[in-house]
């Protein structure tokens, strides 16, 4: 071994150029080339190539493409992250560190046994994790306005993107691409979408946008009330809208005045609420309840009329039982918890839930 002779080495760059090219190489032993699998790893970890030698061989070298990395023990690469990890009579394999996808591609062990010339390819498969590296942010739209939200996703192989409505009556996918396009969004559609990259690198990116729909208010529930002179009356005006609704209040045109004395109203996002603390003569009569908000108005009248007390009339009670929350006084709603015939059985109940235990007690001491 006088001269370095490269001429193997160039033979086997053209080997491995020609297997590049998908022509068959005439290397005799075909076992060998199939001895290798691809070397699959993730971005950013380590890949062992690893090349079968035999006492047999006389030389050995790891090429990138037809770019040489390694001849035995010298190294030709000039990229720090190749390193050779064996050379022995068993074994020629190299690492290379901190992979990056570039480093994706054919890799050849090339080596020479009695003046034979043979190569070995492995392909490095490089794989990303997915990531959303683009977002919609979250938005408000009006109502029937078209809202289209994009997901855009890296990762090897290639990650698969879905939306997704996360509502507990949405079923399955939205939309089995980075797109989301929804024409004419109502009230309903407002919500979390949910955007997914997978491939089965890792466990999926997951990212959600906020889509909120504004919508002018809508007057769910206003109804008369019946109350006696000198109780507490209440008015309630549910509505909803988003953005939450300003409330105000008319009494027979006239705007109502809310520090007024004997009075109180509640604004609260979703419904305003009048209380009359004595209800005198002057306060009956028919109330408007005005619900707005920047894409509109709504508004319903309600009408506190007087009743004579004490109230009989259960059709009465319903209806003030749905429109009110339950108000102290004769005439006022019961709950179910506050009357007193129920609690006549509460005495003797609670003596028997009393005395039950405590005979059980007393009788399994006795054993
Ligand atoms: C190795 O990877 C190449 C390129 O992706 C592919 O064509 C070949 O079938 C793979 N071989 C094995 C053994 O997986
Ligand atoms: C392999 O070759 C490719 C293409 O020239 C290059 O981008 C990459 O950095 C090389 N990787 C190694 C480990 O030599
Ligand atoms: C929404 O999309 C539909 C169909 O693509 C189109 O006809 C309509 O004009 C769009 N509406 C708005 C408000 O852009
Ligand atoms: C309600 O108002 C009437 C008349 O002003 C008064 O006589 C009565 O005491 C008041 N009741 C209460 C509970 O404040
Ligand atoms: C109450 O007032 C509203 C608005 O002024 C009116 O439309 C409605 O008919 C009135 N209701 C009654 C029962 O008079
Ligand atoms: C209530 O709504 C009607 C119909 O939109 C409108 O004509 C009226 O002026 C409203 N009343 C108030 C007090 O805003």
């Amino acid at each position: 071994m006088l001269l370095h002779p490269f001429s193997w080495l160039i033979l086997s760059a053209m080997t491995a150029l020609c297997l590049l090219q998908g022509v068959p190489v005439r290397s005799g032993d075909t076992g060998f080339s199939k001895a290798m699998d691809n070397v699959t790893v993730r971005q950013g970890e380590s890949a062992i190539l690893r090349c079968a030698v035999d006492n047999r061989v006389t030389r050995v070298a790891w090429l990138n493409r037809s770019t040489i990395l390694y001849t035995s023990n010298d190294k030709w690469s000039i990229d720090p992250r190749v390193v050779l990890i064996a050379n022995t009579k068993s074994s020629y394999s190299i690492e290379i560190q901190n992979v990056d996808i570039y480093d994706e591609g054919p890799y050849t062990c090339s080596i020479q046994t009695d003046n034979h010339p043979k190569t070995s390819r492995v392909h490095l498969i490089v794989q990303v994790p997915p990531r959303i590296v683009e977002i919609s942010s979250n938005i408000a739209v009006n109502e029937g306005n078209n809202v289209s939200l994009s997901c855009i996703a890296t990762g090897r192989p290639e990650p698969v993107v879905t939306w997704r409505y996360l509502s507990p009556k949405a079923h399955g996918f939205m939309s089995e691409d980075e797109y989301l396009e929804i024409t004419g969004i109502t009230r309903e559609q407002s919500g979390l979408y949910e955007c997914s990259a997978a491939n089965d690198v890792s466990s999926p990116d997951v990212r959600r946008v906020k889509v909120t729909v504004n919508y002018p208010p809508y007057i769910l529930d206003a109804r008369n009330i019946g109350v006696p002179l000198g109780h507490q009356g209440i008015l309630q005006c549910d509505a909803l809208a988003v953005p939450a609704a300003d409330f105000s209040w008319y009494k027979e045109e006239k705007r109502l005045s809310e520090s007024r004395k004997g009075m109180k109203v509640e604004n609260r996002e979703t419904y305003s609420r009048v209380t009359f603390f004595n209800v005198s003569e002057q306060d009956y009569g028919n109330y408007t309840c005005v619900a707005m908000n920047r894409l509109g108005h709504s508004n319903a009248s309600v009408i506190l009329f007087e009743i004579l007390q004490p109230t009989s009339s259960p059709l009465l009670q319903e209806e003030t039982t749905a429109a009110l929350t339950p108000f102290k006084g004769p005439g006022a709603v019961h709950d179910g918890n506050s009357g007193s015939p129920p609690c006549l059985l509460c005495a003797p109940l609670l003596l028997l839930l009393f005395l039950l235990p405590l005979s059980l007690l007393l009788s399994s001491a006795q054993f």
